[in-house]
């Protein structure tokens, strides 16, 4: 089995306060997507849950939330954030969990950081025997239009006790995308250089769609975001939001 996917653990803090908003900001889209459809008090799994902001944000609905991430740091923040809800570290190529939830979600193109189309065929899997009959999965993912229009150049945030610089680029022959984020934390009266790379697979929705089939999942739909689901994300061109379900009636 491959290593437990840690990446996020030294960049926590930071993606937590410049980062984690955005799954609160997509709740509207998943509502339309989902949770709308979805019994009172139903059972979601949050995979790849990051910070546990969408999870506290859902727990709040009355949704009954399981998050799982691989990083144990980010987790650590996400059981503050959501006390609500309840979290595993574990990783989405290799948990397994049977028949529990009545939806599954994993948001802000997690998923591209499975680096393999293999993998991620078996992250689907998994999803797919942890979702009772009938039950939804929702996903986001980068496509190469986001991924050649968004990948580039940096940004930063400057605080009192810390900075950040995040640098973005895109190998179109590899398909694959890097963020280089460079940090700075103030200790005392010095500052603590700290740097992490995240790496992106860019996968086309032939082999998305084909994955989800060979998983077992039905009725899929694919919305472009930017298009399709509203004014916040037409500042996210090239990614794309896929619904698919278990056979089965719920
Ligand atoms: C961009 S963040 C998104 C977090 C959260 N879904 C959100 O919307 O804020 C990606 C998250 O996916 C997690 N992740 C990536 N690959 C993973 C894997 N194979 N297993 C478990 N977690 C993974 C990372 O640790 C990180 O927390």
């Amino acid at each position: 089995m491959t290593d437990r996917y840690s990446d996020y653990d030294a960049f926590a803090g930071v993606y937590n306060r410049h980062w984690g908003s955005f799954a609160t900001r997509i709740v509207p889209v998943l509502e339309k997507l989902v949770l709308n459809a979805l019994p009172s008090g139903a059972r979601i799994l949050d995979l790849c849950c990051g910070t546990g902001q969408l999870a506290h944000a859902l727990s709040a609905e009355g949704f009954r939330l399981t998050g799982i991430d691989g990083s144990a740091s980010m987790i650590a923040i996400a059981r503050e954030n959501a006390p609500d809800a309840s979290f595993k570290v574990d990783d989405a190529r290799g948990f397994a969990v049977v028949d529990e939830f009545h939806a599954a979600l994993s948001t802000f193109d997690s998923l591209n950081h499975v680096m393999s189309l293999e993998e991620l065929t078996s992250v689907f899997g998994n999803v797919h025997r942890a979702l009772l009959s009938g039950g939804v999965f929702v996903f986001d993912l980068n496509m190469e239009v986001g991924y050649r229009t968004r990948w580039r150049g940096s940004h930063s945030y400057v605080e009192d006790d810390h900075a950040c610089i995040a640098r973005s680029s895109y190998v179109p022959e590899e398909r694959i995308g890097k963020v280089e984020v460079t940090m700075f934390f103030r200790r005392g009266d010095r500052w603590e250089r700290s740097d992490v790379t995240l790496l992106q697979r860019c996968y086309t929705e032939d082999e998305i769609l084909n994955a989800l089939q060979s998983a077992g999942f039905v009725r899929v739909e694919t919305y472009d975001g930017a298009r399709d689901l509203g004014e916040d994300l037409s500042r996210y061109p090239g990614r794309n939001f896929f619904v698919c379900h278990k056979p089965g009636s719920p």
